[in-house]
């Protein structure tokens, strides 16, 4: 576990929303069989989350910025600090009641991603990084995995809804590429999880086009301190800024970048 009263103050307010999630998660789960669905009251549970973010964020560290998905940037006084938050990731599979979303807050000193954590409030897993202090799933210390054969990674990746079907064809070739060559794909829908996935080991490596940052600033530091690779799915460093991610170790992220590139 990170002991630090950064860390502190981050888990405590995911903790706290999360809290609020896991009750809805059970109202979504009855208003499945509703003409109506649960559309509505997932956008409600996805701004109360937010809210309580913001609040316990704001109380605890006066002053620093937001990027909240929902609400936007918020200037604060102190400049050099900036919440980056996601606080429903995996909304489509809350509305469906699948377990797999989470709760992402990332922090950035100075314009670098120096804190991140990712938080299931379903599963109660807590996935915490802090620049210099190592990625940990609650009280377990993380590794990325050690494999280096592309033929057995599994690699997560994103695939774009039919609302955004203008990212389809790119992303067509680069599968075809990819499952050409490595060993099988997963498609979990929240990017911070498939993030903290290969953070923990559990995924070989993952990529995704058309991000926010949100999706993505608390996942990064965790691969990082897992002592993963991470680059935009082009190879650069740009990730919040094209939208685009690319994770593994230091074998599978450069096997992966290679396929993306022949695609
Ligand atoms: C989405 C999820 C999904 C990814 C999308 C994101 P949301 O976030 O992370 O896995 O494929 O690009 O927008 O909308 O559930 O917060
Ligand atoms: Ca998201
Ligand atoms: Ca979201």
């Amino acid at each position: 576990m990170i002991r630090s009263a950064l860390m502190n103050v981050m888990t405590a307010a995911a903790v706290k929303a999360g809290r609020g999630l896991k009750r809805d998660l059970g109202e979504v789960e009855n208003l499945q069989v509703s003409i109506k669905g649960p559309g509505d009251f997932v956008t409600a549970a996805d701004r109360r989350a937010e809210k309580v973010l913001f609040e316990e964020l704001s109380r605890s560290r006066p002053g620093y910025g937001f990027l909240m998905e929902e609400g936007g940037a918020v200037e604060g006084a102190d400049k050099t600090h900036r919440w980056i938050i996601d606080p429903l990731d995996g909304t489509t599979n809350f509305l469906h009641s699948l377990p797999v979303f989470a709760i992402s807050v990332g922090l950035e000193r100075d314009g670098e991603m120096v804190a991140g954590i990712v938080y299931n409030p379903a599963t109660d897993e807590m996935y915490m990084a802090e620049k210099g202090q190592g990625a940990w799933l609650n009280n377990r210390r993380l590794r990325v995995a050690a494999r280096r054969d592309f033929a057995d990674a599994l690699v997560g990746c994103g695939i774009p809804p039919l609302a955004r079907a203008h990212l389809h064809p790119r992303f067509k070739v680069e599968l075809s590429s990819v499952i050409a060559k490595s060993g099988n794909i997963r498609r979990l829908g929240a990017a911070s999880l498939d993030l903290a996935m290969v953070a923990a080991g559990r995924l070989d490596c993952y990529w995704e086009r058309g991000l926010s940052a949100w999706d993505m600033a608390a996942g990064i530091v965790l691969v990082r301190e897992a002592g993963g690779y991470v680059s935009d799915a082009d190879g650069g460093d740009k990730m919040l800024e094209s939208g685009s991610v690319c994770v593994g170790n230091e074998t599978m992220q450069r096997s992966l970048l290679a396929a993306l590139r022949a695609a």
